[in-house]
């Protein structure tokens, strides 16, 4: 590594730790601050050198096509149907795909875009064989809105949604959620961003000059096997059912070994983990020096300021909002967005697998010749090339303040225990798998309550999610050291524990305290659910129903 580069990233390095602290950043002169932009402009360079490792640009929401950016408006017809589309270029695919056409536009998968407070309308279309039924991820809404898998409908059934968007600005997701059918769903390409903005939100964009889709870019990461044809396959095995399937490649909003050119400013990043089990230890990093990045959001919106961060873990469904600094960087360096390796904590899972032969997937187990080999949980992994191609004048810096909102002071009646174990080869939420006809947690609307989630020691670790409410995470407690050594807080919390959350990563061994407020203005009583939102265990039944009795 050249000097030159050691400097950049101390910059980097203390970009983080001072984020607001008035450190003096890498200027130019005043002159070249000062010109006009067509005379900034830089003469035509010669295109920088394309690593073989990363070939492909990466896809990013446009106007239309996949994941295009539609500003909800009106009626929109959502169509879940095969679809074709090369992942691997020159190879074409057939997917499964979210398609609307909205204003002489074509969209699939598109990037809903909407006003907190604002009306959605939409029909949704079942032209699959299975039946199947669209869940808004971390939206507040009333069951008959939520997507819950009762209302699923059956191929070629249509089935109708109306909602006032009460959320707050964040990156929110949507899915199928067809009682067993979902992780093949979504694997096979049913995924979608659900953004909603306010005022908050407005005003971060407008202070570090971000577009949607160009500066603001959302990273839907999922990891994909794909078949020399380069078609998607969907095929778990008896273990993979257990343990969740994994992927050989991991595509980043579709694109398998992505870069990204960008010129010398801030880059925001909304990260969903949009695998079906595989979870991942974010971090960016040059050669193998970890650049830092701030946090400034998670599940639900903005947190109240940016946190310094090296890594962060992003389980599946989880989202991480975060700024990358390239003030400093120079035309030619580059930065790998990575996952670092990590303890996947599932050697205790066998105790409850169904029998040590069928479990024979991880990438150690001598893989059948045409079988591709899987990275195994926790391999450390690069996702994404950032190239800096441009070198411009950029001149904001990131606002102490981005929201407000009260913490949670986690001071309530006696916590609500939640366990996760496993029994029989099967995951259980308080000793139940999914029985559509009942209920087993029934809470009071308009009252607040603490969980204590408690995932057992021999386990494996789950992402729990809850429907129809956002929560704040209160405590962590018998974390493993991965986890407790990202701790910023007593109680044991990570960056990514300080703001909204609607799902939220538990350790085996780790007891996790939620503080969840039942208030909401649907009439009449509601149910929605609990799940593990690893979708292997989601549609292997751990999952509970949740009532929100009137
Ligand atoms: Cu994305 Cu029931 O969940
Ligand atoms: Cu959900
Ligand atoms: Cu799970």
């Amino acid at each position: 590594m050249t000097t030159n580069r050691r400097k950049w990233l101390l910059a980097a390095g203390a970009t983080a730790a001072g984020a607001a602290g008035g450190l003096v950043w890498w200027r130019r002169t005043r002159e070249e601050r000062t010109m006009p932009p067509e005379r900034a402009a830089q003469p035509a360079l010669p295109p920088l050198p394309l690593d073989p490792d990363f070939p492909n640009p990466l896809a990013r929401p446009g106007t239309d096509g996949i994941n295009g950016i539609l500003d909800v408006g009106g009626m929109l017809t959502i169509v879940a149907k095969p679809v074709r589309h090369a992942l691997e270029p020159g190879k074409s695919a057939s997917l499964l795909g979210f398609e609307v056409e909205h204003l002489g536009k074509r969209y699939i998968n598109p990037l809903l875009r909407i006003r907190s407070g604002g009306q959605f309308r939409a029909r949704f279309w079942n032209a699959l064989e299975d039946p199947s039924i669209i869940h808004w991820h971390g939206l507040k809404l009333d069951s008959n809105n939520d997507g819950h898998p009762h209302y699923a409908v059956a191929g070629g059934a249509t089935y109708d949604y109306q909602f006032t968007v009460t959320n707050r600005a964040a990156t929110y997701w949507y899915h199928p959620h067809p009682h067993h059918h979902t992780g093949r769903q979504v694997y096979l390409g049913l995924t979608g961003l659900f953004v909603v903005e306010d005022a908050e939100e407005l005003a971060l964009g407008e202070a570090l000059d971000l577009s949607l889709g160009a500066t603001d870019i959302p990273l839907i990461i999922q990891d994909r096997t794909l078949d020399k044809n380069g078609q998607i396959r969907f095929a778990p095995e008896d273990g993979e059912r257990f343990d969740g399937y994994r992927g050989a490649a991991v595509l980043v909003n579709g694109t398998p070994r992505p870069y990204l050119d960008t010129a010398t400013r801030i880059l925001r990043f909304r990260i969903l983990n949009g695998s079906n089990a595989r979870m991942y230890r974010v971090a960016f990093r040059q050669g193998e020096n970890l650049v830092a990045f701030q946090v400034i959001g998670t599940d639900g919106g903005l947190l109240p300021g940016p946190q310094s961060a090296q890594e962060v873990f992003l389980s599946p469904s989880e989202r991480v909002d975060v700024l990358l600094d390239l003030r400093a960087a120079r035309r030619g360096d580059t930065v790998t967005l990575s996952s670092l390796a990590f303890d996947p904590m599932e050697h205790e899972s066998h105790a409850g697998a169904p029998a040590p032969e069928h479990t024979g997937h991880h990438a150690n187990a001598a893989p059948a010749p045409a079988k591709v080999a899987i990275p195994a949980e926790g391999d450390a992994m690069d996702l994404m090339k950032i190239r800096v191609t441009t070198e411009n004048t950029y001149d904001r810096t990131i606002p102490r303040t981005l929201a407000r909102f009260m913490a949670d002071d986690g001071t309530l009646a006696r916590p609500r225990l939640i366990t996760l174990d496993v029994k029989g080869g099967r995951w259980r939420i308080n000793g139940r798998t999914y029985e559509q006809r009942e209920t087993p947690i029934v809470v009071k609307r308009d009252t607040r309550e603490l969980w204590d989630i408690n995932n057992a020691k021999r386990s494996m670790p789950h992402p729990f999610h809850i429907h129809g409410f956002q929560f704040k995470v209160i405590s962590r407690k018998g974390s493993p050291e991965q986890q407790s050594r990202l701790a910023v807080t007593p109680a044991g919390l990570s960056c990514t524990d300080l703001g909204w959350k609607d799902t939220v990563l538990t350790w085996p061994g780790e007891t996790v305290r939620i503080a969840i407020d039942f208030t909401h203005p649907y009439p009449g009583d509601q149910v929605y659910m609990v799940h593990c939102h690893n979708l292997e265990h989601e549609d292997g039944g751990m999952m509970v129903n949740m009532k929100v009795a009137s």
